[in-house]
């Protein structure tokens, strides 16, 4: 199994550092309270006026609603996801109870899944989300509302092996993972200039 562990230059909880978004997942199913730990920590996710504006539609490999929403990604990420033992798909209640937009829904929901993301890492699995899918065969074929937007896919299971990726889906499995310096975006008191 290969470690991508981030090499940081300070240090940061081993949660967040062992964290990549892999493409090469291994048979392993994820038992049912590991999934409900994943959504527990989502659950308890900050979100702006407590509003929880998030929802999460999921399927477990060998189920139809698992092909339901493989379906709905594109062939670039159907290619590897469908060895995931779990995909998810991430909402956001776009709208607030009397009708005025939640500016904080996406942001809500991302954090949210942030929550979802470490719990996962912690208990030994990793995920991999996606904005390429199609949004309007997911609404349709999921039911989801009018006032619900999906608005991401996440890939999640134990770490396979990458040899049994396609060839360039196995290079971009072993590249180096890079990240800007912190000093191109985090300023002092001030936009610097
Ligand atoms: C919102 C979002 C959308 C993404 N969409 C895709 C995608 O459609 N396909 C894909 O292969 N990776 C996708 N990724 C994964 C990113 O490419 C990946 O997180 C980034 O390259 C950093 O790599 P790391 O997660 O291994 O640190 C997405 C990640 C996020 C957060």
């Amino acid at each position: 199994m290969i470690d991508k562990t981030a090499v940081t230059d300070h240090p940061i909880e081993p949660a967040l550092a062992g964290r990549w978004s892999p493409r090469a997942f291994a048979a392993e199913m994820i038992d049912d309270t590991t999934t409900a730990s994943l959504f527990e920590a989502a659950r308890w996710s900050p979100s702006a006026n407590n509003l929880q504006p998030w929802a999460f539609i999921h399927g477990a490999r060998g189920k139809q609603d698992f092909d339901r929403l493989l379906g709905c990604l594109n062939d670039s990420n159907a290619s590897w996801a469908g060895n995931a033992a779990l995909l998810v798909i991430g909402i956001a209640r776009s709208t607030k109870a009397d009708g005025s937009v939640n500016a904080y829904a996406r942001y809500d929901l991302g954090q949210a899944v942030a929550h979802l993301t470490f719990q996962a890492t912690a208990l030994g699995l990793h995920l991999h989300q996606m904005a390429g899918f199609d949004r309007e065969k997911t609404r349709a074929e999921l039911g989801i509302p009018a006032e619900y937007e999906p608005v991401s896919a996440i890939a999640i299971g134990y770490l396979g092996d990458p040899s049994n990726l396609p060839q360039p889906l196995r290079d971009r499995e072993l590249a180096t993972r890079t990240r800007n310096p912190t000093s191109t975006f985090v300023f002092p008191g001030r936009w610097p200039g």
